[in-house]
């Protein structure tokens, strides 16, 4: 995601072997290099320009409860937006010129009852729609993946072998379920030739680290077509009280209740040791030579490896985040937040305004330049999407 600026060679490769895929990446890259140097250079503020990532999470309820997810305990959100309005704003986004890339995620986005319609909807609107689920509901929607009009990306989460899997995830029989339904759905997409492309997610912890090797191998082998393993988001306890502080200096936007940063405070038992971290993440990247693609977010060096897994410092470190520069993060509620994993700010609600309206809203930008000005937060060094401000530094 993002831009080319930080792909690797095989990242790049892998894109040139799905034609549409690297059609829109190029599309985006692009338009996402225009509006950071427009801002660096003071002319995004006039230019109107609209988000080219849009990411809605469509609820927080799920069927699983996984030791590591930072939403464990995100239940203050009863009032998730309607189909309706889900409905109103695809209609919007698809009057806009360029088609953003959408990204339906949550909780479990699979658990909203109206997903095959939202999913419609959204194909309409979007250059690229992604999914993110567990999986465990996949089969039923196997028709959309072998409908030869829609292009998406599917991301499924497994953490690991089968027992494994099912201690993480907090049910017996969940790696089978979703096991069995990527491995349909590959055929499927093999069969009716769809152009549809599968990545999984696996968090790594201490857990799993184990058998993140094997597990890689078992993927490959159904061919699903890329496989990311995320480094563990967590904080101490001193970086999430940091940042509750730091959320004051932002009173000219509406400040979450229920401060997500808890969220990130985890249990010892999960923290790997970076070493093995190191050495697990470069011995699945040695297996992309057999057809899918494996890389790890971020994408650390040894050092880095370190200081993201030494839990007894706070670690914030200089970043420019600009990411509420290029991406509009929708939560569950209709609030459009400065951040998807920290949910904390919020500088508007598309439930009665049009994303148009909150998106060219000068509190976005006041937020942005505060974030820039302050070189991050104290939550900002476990960042996934850190790449972004990596590739445009000065
Ligand atoms: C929050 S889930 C939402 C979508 C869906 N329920 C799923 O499990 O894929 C999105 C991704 O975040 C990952 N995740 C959850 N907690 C995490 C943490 N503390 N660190 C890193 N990744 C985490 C999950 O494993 C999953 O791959
Ligand atoms: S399935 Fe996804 S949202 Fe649900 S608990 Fe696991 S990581 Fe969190």
């Amino acid at each position: 995601m993002w831009t080319k600026e930080f792909l690797s060679e095989e990242q790049l490769a892998f894109y040139k072997l799905h034609p549409w895929y690297y059609q829109e990446f190029e599309k985006f890259s692009i338009h996402t290099k225009e509006i950071i140097e427009s801002y660096k250079n003071g002319n995004l503020k006039n230019d109107n320009r609209l988000p080219p990532y849009i990411g809605i999470s469509l609820t927080y309820k799920c069927n699983l409860h996984c030791q590591m997810c930072f939403q464990n305990d995100r239940t203050k959100y009863t009032n998730e937006i309607t189909t309706k309005r889900l409905n109103e704003i695809s209609d919007e986004i698809a009057s806009w010129g360029n088609k953003p890339w959408i990204t339906l995620w949550g909780g479990e986005p699979l658990l909203n009852r109206d997903f095959r319609n939202i999913y419609l909807q959204f194909q309409n609107s979007a250059g690229v729609l992604t999914v993110l689920t567990n999986g465990i509901l996949l089969r039923y929607y196997f028709d959309l993946i072998g409908d030869m009009n829609f292009q998406t990306v599917w991301v499924v989460s497994i953490d690991g072998t089968e027992a494994i899997h099912d201690d993480i995830r907090g049910k017996k029989g969940s790696f089978r379920k979703t096991l069995d339904n990527l491995k349909e759905a590959v055929k499927i997409r093999e069969r009716t030739k769809s152009k549809n492309v599968f990545g999984v997610q696996i968090t790594i912890t201490k857990k799993n680290i184990e058998s993140i090797s094997e597990l890689c191998e078992t993927l490959i082998t159904i061919g699903v077509d890329w496989i990311v393993l995320n480094h563990l988001w967590f904080l101490n306890y001193v970086e999430s009280e940091n940042y509750k502080k730091e959320l004051l200096d932002f009173d000219f936007l509406e400040v979450s209740k229920t401060i997500s940063s808890d969220g990130f405070v985890l249990d010892n038992s999960l923290i790997p040791d970076p070493i093995l971290v190191k050495k697990v993440i470069d011995e699945c990247k040695q297996k992309s030579k057999h057809g899918t693609l494996i890389w790890s977010m971020p994408n650390y060096d040894s050092s880095e490896t370190n200081s993201h897994y030494n839990k007894d410092k706070p670690q914030k470190q200089a970043i420019s985040c600009y990411k509420n520069l290029v991406k509009m993060d929708i939560d569950v509620d209709g609030s459009v937040v400065g951040c998807k994993q920290f949910p904390d700010l919020t500088y508007g609600n598309i439930t009665n305004n049009s994303l148009k309206t909150v998106w060219l809203n000068n509190l976005r930008f006041q937020m942005e330049d505060k974030i820039i000005d302050s070189q991050g937060l104290s939550i900002c060094h476990m960042c996934p999407d850190k790449a972004l401000s990596k590739a445009y530094q000065e």
